[in-house]
């Protein structure tokens, strides 16, 4: 190209491209990471574009306080990794920013919009959803009617639906094909006219994930998504989840395995004894000690499982064991040996 060739729209079009203009855009799990990188590891940190913020938010159950959280941001179009021992508030917190429960004191809000003092229901209408560590599927509806109860838009509802049936038929027709694709990508189509009680555990968090889709949510707060869910869905289950993200909607879930909060998480927020104590991308968490000393603290606490209760037994054995190898001595339950002196 001659160096004084003019600048237009020809001379432009035969130079190379700035890469902004030609590549194609990052994927969203990769913009939530480059929005978050530069946040600093602290509670209550401001994100750049935060969808919700919590303020203040407490609520007591007789004299125990279930959730006390100052201040937290969720970044949008993120996933929100929610961790924290049994009993730390996760569950409560969720009831109460989606409407499900009431604080004693704060406030909430999504997109800048106060979610204080709604219903569930307006909630859900304003674009923030949640599913539930038990599930909720009605057991005596169909899937596909477990879907229909999702859709935001019950225009059928009351007087209107009786004057204007053409409209409702057609609002039920649209819902029915947003549930029958909804369905689909959920793998469960072939079990839309099955009643939801007849689903396995898995199949029914999968149609929970599903029915919250059904009202088009900018934010899905699972809770423990993956719990009790046998391993061949739980891979299906995690793409849905980073599926979600892709679709730009801001995901937080929580959940107690943490290589599954590690892989997919942007950013991790730890609460214990209903405070965050800590919040950070998914690899400042283990090194972090409030965390490790939450944990331990609650471990102490909870029953042992019947295998740590295995290992337990085999260390006192094998302890045992190695006590009667040097010594050529056995105790007695008592502590005595067998001259019955007293160790
Ligand atoms: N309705 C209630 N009445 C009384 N106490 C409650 C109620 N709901 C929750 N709590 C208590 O509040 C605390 C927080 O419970 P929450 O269910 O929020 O914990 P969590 O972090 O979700 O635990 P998990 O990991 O076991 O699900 C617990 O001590 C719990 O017993
Ligand atoms: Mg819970």
């Amino acid at each position: 190209m001659p160096a004084d060739q003019p600048h237009g729209a020809s001379a432009a079009s035969s130079l190379p491209q700035a890469p902004a203009t030609t590549a194609a855009p990052a994927p969203p799990a990769r913009l939530a990471q480059a929005a978050l990188r530069d946040v600093p590891w602290e509670i209550g940190v401001a994100k750049p574009d935060p969808a919700i913020v919590v303020d203040g938010v407490t609520r007591t159950f007789g004299g125990l306080t279930a959730v006390s959280v100052d201040h937290l941001e969720v970044q949008r179009g993120g996933i929100t990794g929610l961790i924290g021992p049994n009993g730390a508030g996760k569950t409560t917190l969720f009831n109460l920013l989606t409407g499900f429960d009431q604080p004693n004191a704060g406030t909430w809000s999504f997109d800048g919009r106060s979610l204080g003092r709604l219903s569930p229901h307006q909630v859900a209408r304003l674009g923030v959803v949640r599913t539930f560590q038990l599930t909720k599927a009605l057991s005596r509806l169909t899937v596909l009617q477990n879907m229909l109860l999702g859709a935001k838009d019950q225009r059928g509802e009351g007087f209107f639906r009786s004057l204007v049936p053409g409209v409702w038929r057609k609002q039920e027709q649209a819902n029915t094909e947003k549930a029958l694709d909804l369905l689909a990508r959920f793998k469960l189509d072939a079990k839309k006219d099955d009643f939801a009680g007849t689903l396995s555990g898995g199949q029914r968090k999968l149609l929970e994930m599903a029915r919250a889709l059904m009202s088009d949510p900018k934010v899905v707060m699972l809770d423990e998504p993956m719990a009790g869910v046998n391993p061949a869905l739980t891979q299906s289950l995690l793409g849905h989840v980073k599926d979600l993200r892709e679709q730009g909607m801001t995901v937080i879930f929580v959940e107690h395995d943490m290589d599954v909060v590690r892989d997919i998480s942007d950013w991790v927020v730890v609460m214990a004894a209903g405070k965050v104590i800590a919040e950070g991308p998914p690899e400042s968490i283990s090194q972090n000690q409030a965390v490790v000393d939450a944990y331990l603290g609650a471990h102490h606490d909870a029953p042992l499982t019947v295998e740590e209760e295995d290992q337990v037994l085999a260390e006192a054995e094998a302890a045992i064991a190695r006590e009667e190898g040097t010594s050529g001595e056995v105790l007695s339950s008592d502590g005595t040996d067998r001259e019955g002196t007293q160790r």
